[in-house]
């Protein structure tokens, strides 16, 4: 059988000439200049807070230390326990939780968003229960009023992990101003891109402060509280005042020419966002519906690919659909988000001793049936027929 090619990576032009343009543009403005964490780096989370709304923004290196920082900073206000994790999602969400000594605790997921099931949250919070991480997956809400009041009710915390869902909203409000603390990923593969990069916000002053330290080396001067450096600066004579070092940390700052790329992105990530959403129900209108799950929960979603999940459990199938998209290029990743059940992943093998995967179907069924394709900006309404087409012809 021959097979027409049509290219169709996971990403398409995350960068654009204006980008370049900028960037040079700042690099041939005034001398001297600063490209390590600046000015610009300030800017950038400004603007990120104000199109977010939400009160503070940290820019670092990528979402992965968003979500390192998150739980590092979990641990130093409330201390070890359990944190309540997707079994789909990053890795880094979960390294994050382990190399804090934190227990995670996995919930299987909810095939309408692909985020974590809700009743099984409620089911597995108890007395040990830190907080709850949540990861909004591939542009779905994974939050309810029900979920919301619940944890509110009993004090444990909401974390949101938003890398794969910038601009989704749920209730009308964007996600990401719901947790304590919310990560972005700036990954070239997500809505926006700096290159790499990430973003912590929140709106708890105190937080702000303390993750800005953690980004820095744990050092004191990098607090904006300047009553509380002086605090700190009496306490410690014998220390260089410059030099204080508060927490063991790292540097995990981004730097200037990313937060110019990030300033001009996020001019067009509404305008993006727009065409993401329309894009994404026009697929699920043509894409067939007998062979693909299509019963979505989309209310206030914006993907940036499109979740391509098979109904059946065949291997067969699975076979001569990913042949045929290796054939005619289109780009996929099996899995759907972080390559589909963690528990299943060596990394966590010493972690989580006995795992009844048996307890992780919904999930299961996305490990082996599930993929993800690119939904991009510039994608064509022509050719997202096209690919339908292709990916309609394979039963
Ligand atoms: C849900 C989620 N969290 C975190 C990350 C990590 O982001 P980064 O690649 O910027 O480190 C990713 C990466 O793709 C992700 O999908």
């Amino acid at each position: 059988m021959t097979f027409k090619k049509l290219n169709h990576p996971l990403m398409h032009n995350n960068f654009s000439k204006e980008d370049v343009n900028q960037v040079i543009k700042f690099l041939k403005g005034n001398k001297n200049k600063i490209l390590t964490q600046s000015k610009k780096v300030k800017e950038f989370e400004e603007k990120w807070s104000k199109w977010l709304g939400s009160k503070y923004s940290v820019f670092v290196n990528s979402g992965s230390s968003a979500n390192l920082l998150t739980i590092l900073a979990l641990k130093i206000i409330y201390g070890k326990g359990e944190i309540i994790v997707p079994s789909l999602t990053w890795i880094s969400d979960i390294a994050s939780v382990i190399q804090n000594d934190f227990k995670p605790v996995f919930v299987d997921i909810n095939p309408r968003n692909l985020c974590m099931d809700e009743d099984q949250i409620i089911k597995k919070i108890n007395k040990k229960t830190k907080a709850v991480f949540i990861s909004h997956i591939q542009g779905f809400n994974g939050l309810s009023k029900k979920l919301i009041k619940i944890l509110k009710d009993k004090d444990i915390v909401l974390l949101e992990d938003v890398c794969e869902s910038h601009g989704a909203t749920f209730n009308k409000k964007k996600l990401g101003t719901y947790g304590l603390m919310s990560n972005f990923s700036f990954y070239y593969a997500h809505h926006m891109s700096t290159i790499e990069g990430g973003m912590i916000c929140t709106n708890n002053k105190k937080i702000y402060e303390l993750i800005r330290m953690l980004r820095s080396h744990g050092m004191l001067r990098e607090t904006e509280n300047k009553k509380y450096e002086k605090q700190v600066i009496k306490k410690y004579p014998h220390l260089s005042p410059k030099f204080i070092f508060l927490y063991p940390a790292y540097n995990l700052r981004n730097n200037e020419i990313s937060a110019v790329i990030g300033i001009n992105q996020l001019k067009r990530l509404d305008k993006n966002n727009k065409v993401r959403i329309d894009n994404f129900n026009f697929f699920l209108k043509h894409i067939n519906r007998d062979i693909y799950e299509t019963d979505f929960d989309v209310k206030g979603s914006c993907n940036y690919a499109f979740p391509l999940i098979l109904k059946r459990k065949n291997f067969k199938t699975r076979d001569i659909l990913e042949t045929k998209m290796r054939k005619c290029g289109i780009e996929f990743r099996r899995g759907n988000a972080g390559g589909g059940n963690q528990l299943r992943q060596p990394y966590l093998r010493s972690v989580v001793k006995k795992v009844k995967l048996a307890d992780f179907q919904n999930v299961e069924h996305v490990h082996f049936f599930g993929y993800y394709i690119g939904n991009y900006p510039t994608l064509t309404k022509t050719k997202i027929l096209k690919i339908c087409k292709i990916l309609n012809e394979i039963e």
